[in-house]
């Protein structure tokens, strides 16, 4: 009889421990701890692996040009660096019915007519599930093939006879390995899981993409062990109300990461957001009110114009209420803290909400002077000139510091016809007569200059 032996897994961060715990002392969380029992004589067997690549001189290494395989979709092959890198493995996370298996099966669509073979694991709706679903985006492909299949071994039997050019894993919580007995969706088996479509991957140079599901917390899988295992992390982001999806690179190692690509979720699945500024700023003109201001924000290596509002009134709590939306709320509270210290803006008694229009989060600082202008104007009930856009970050004195990529900014408000642009004096820009530039030093200057415009 097999030796079995079992061990304790917490199912949040992935600690072991050979005996049960109420708490797990890696991440704190309670009641986490889970016994996973393993199959120690057929695992072993497995690990057998020969060996392939003994170490090598780095100066004996031969360099194979890197393959990439474009997708078909240029903002997603954007976010991947170019396109699928051969034989790497990619995570696409996201909130369950954020539009995954679609972007995935648009993308299958897009490649098989380009003559690339895709197989279609569904371990987690049925044939006719995926069927609707292609027809309702009108994939019609010759070469794509749906497997619905939870087990790994067989999944792999088949990634092995048919090579195709692109793996697809719906979902990596719903497969299971025979090798662990725990139920599909648990940190081992994830882990084993996706251990075993990496060497996969690597041994066949097969692309293998592999879904994720993200857990209230926002971490990966649960497990964050995922994250560090593949080649490449793309996040799916956006609100589920609204009708943005938002794709981000968190890791790659085959490109540039915190790059975006911008989707809008329609009748007919996901559809590209060529000019995405223009879509954050669609209603800007028309509902003007004081506390609102446009910010050139840096996603990646593209700058977008997003659209920040503030709204500040009397509390009827006895502590009041800040609130930010799609910004961090310690940023806003350092803002505050600054206007209430060096400009003598009292808002003790003031509840303050800061919200970014679109669903979209800005995490950059050059955010700053924007925020704070929208709570300024907000306060003192004046409309901010709508031809102006705002850049700059505040230190905790009040000065205003420079920003990155400040041509860049400035081109990208001077296209979507802005008149003006304020921006930090130490930053040095190219000349630019199409658009009138304002150098600001302090905030109180800021404050003057877009107010009396
Ligand atoms: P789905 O790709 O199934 O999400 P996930 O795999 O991330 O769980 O997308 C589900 C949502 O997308 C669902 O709420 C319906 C919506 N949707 C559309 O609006 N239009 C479409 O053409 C499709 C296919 C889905
Ligand atoms: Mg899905």
């Amino acid at each position: 009889m097999a030796k079995i032996k079992s061990k304790f897994v917490c199912q949040n961060c992935g600690y072991e421990t050979s005996g049960y715990l109420g708490k797990c002392p890696e991440c704190g969380t309670w009641g986490s701890i889970v016994e996973e029992i393993l199959d120690e004589e057929k695992k072993s067997s497995l690990i057998d692996l020969p060996d392939k690549n003994p170490p090598k001189k780095l100066s004996e290494i031969e360099m194979n040009s890197e393959v990439r395989m474009s997708t078909g979709i240029s903002e997603f092959d954007r976010v991947l660096g170019g396109g699928i890198v051969q034989g790497s493995l990619i995570l696409i996370a996201g909130d369950p019915g954020i539009g995954k298996s679609t972007i995935l099966l648009q993308t299958s669509g897009e490649l098989c007519k380009n003559n690339k073979n895709v197989l279609y694991v569904s371990a987690e709706e049925s044939i006719s599930q995926i069927k609707l679903r292609a027809d309702r985006l009108e994939v019609k492909a010759e070469n794509l093939y749906i497997y619905p299949q939870t087990n790994f071994e067989l999944i792999k039997k088949h990634i092995e006879d048919m090579k195709p050019d692109l793996v697809i894993i719906d979902s990596i919580q719903a497969i299971y390995t025979s090798t662990i007995q725990s139920s599909a969706g648990s940190v081992s088996q994830i882990r084993e899981c996706c251990n075993s479509l990496m060497t996969l991957a690597k041994t066949n140079n097969v692309s293998i993409m592999v879904i994720g599901h993200v857990t209230k917390e926002g971490n990966i899988a649960g497990p964050k062990v995922l994250e560090h295992m593949v080649d490449t992390v793309i996040q799916f982001e956006g609100d589920k109300y609204k009708t943005y999806r938002i794709l981000r690179s968190i890791k790659n190692r085959f490109g540039n990461t915190s790059e975006v690509g911008i989707f809008e979720m329609g009748s007919k699945g996901l559809k590209e957001v060529i000019n995405p500024s223009e879509l954050f700023l669609k209603e800007y003109n028309q509902t003007q009110t004081p506390g609102s201001t446009i910010i050139v924000t840096n996603e990646g290596t593209r700058p977008l114009l997003v659209e920040i509002q503030a709204l500040v009134g009397t509390t009827p709590y006895p502590t009041p209420r800040r609130v930010a939306n799609g910004v961090d709320l310690s940023r806003v509270l350092q803002i505050l803290a600054v206007l209430e210290k060096r400009i003598g803006l009292n808002l003790s008694k003031q509840d303050v909400y800061v919200n970014v229009i679109g669903g979209i989060d800005v995490s950059e600082p050059s955010a700053d002077l924007g925020i704070a202008l929208a709570i300024i104007t907000c306060v003192r009930d004046v409309v901010f000139d709508s031809h102006t856009a705002i850049v700059g970050e505040i230190g905790l004195s009040g000065e205003i510091r420079a920003v990155s990529h400040i041509d860049k900014r400035i081109n990208e408000a001077q296209k979507l016809g802005f008149k003006r642009i304020i921006i930090p004096a130490s930053n040095e820009v190219q000349d630019n007569n199409d658009i009138e530039i304002l150098k600001v030093q302090r905030i109180i200057e800021a404050i003057t200059r877009a107010v009396s415009k």
